[in-house]
């Protein structure tokens, strides 16, 4: 072997080892970069504690009592149609809204509202609610449950990922009123 083919050999050996850490380095690197720019490059996702949009306050006439649906932030690919959830929205005044839990406070039926009577009734045993969300009569214990709402941009959002709560003047930290039954 001349000393002019050791050379070469060397000189091409020590480019292949410099080009396979280039290699590595990067993907060891990539990782890392991703990691620390993360909390720039990340999307938003939609968590318990997200606000969703009821729709715009023009879809809530004042003095009326609608029924809304949203999007289960917690929801799964595969849930299908049992992801959407049902509420009832109050329209107060201008800006004043209850946001109401479908479900009875009894033993969870979907109540249904009846504007004839003004009366929200549950078909499973005879709970009746006022149109405040407050108990009239049958087993239920108390009013129906209330989200937190707020109005944002022309849009009526509630605190969806959270359970609703009981029919108690709520404190509404993002700048909407504060729902009471
Ligand atoms: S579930 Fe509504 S009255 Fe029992």
């Amino acid at each position: 072997m001349s000393a002019e083919n050791g050379i070469s050999r060397r000189t091409a050996l020590m480019k292949l080892g410099v080009f396979l850490n280039g290699v590595i380095g990067v993907f060891l690197a990539v990782p890392i970069v991703r990691y620390l720019l993360s909390p720039v490059t990340r999307e938003r996702k939609v968590g318990y504690d997200s606000w969703l949009s009821l729709g715009g306050l023009e879809e809530f006439p004042t003095g009326q009592t609608r029924l809304a649906t949203y999007r289960n932030p917690l929801v799964n690919d595969w849930d299908g149609e049992t992801g959407s959830i049902a509420c009832w929205v109050r329209r107060v005044d201008n800006q004043t809204f209850q946001v109401f839990a479908i479900n009875c406070a009894h033993l969870g039926c979907p109540v249904r509202w009846f504007p004839q009577s003004n009366l929200f009734m549950c078909p499973c045993h005879g709970g009746a609610y006022y149109q405040d969300g407050s108990r009239a009569s049958g087993p239920p214990e108390r009013g129906l449950f209330q989200y937190r709402y707020k109005i944002e941009n022309g849009k009526l959002l509630i605190k969806a990922g959270e359970m609703p709560t009981p029919g108690q003047p709520v404190a509404n930290t993002a700048g909407g009123k504060p729902a009471c039954a």
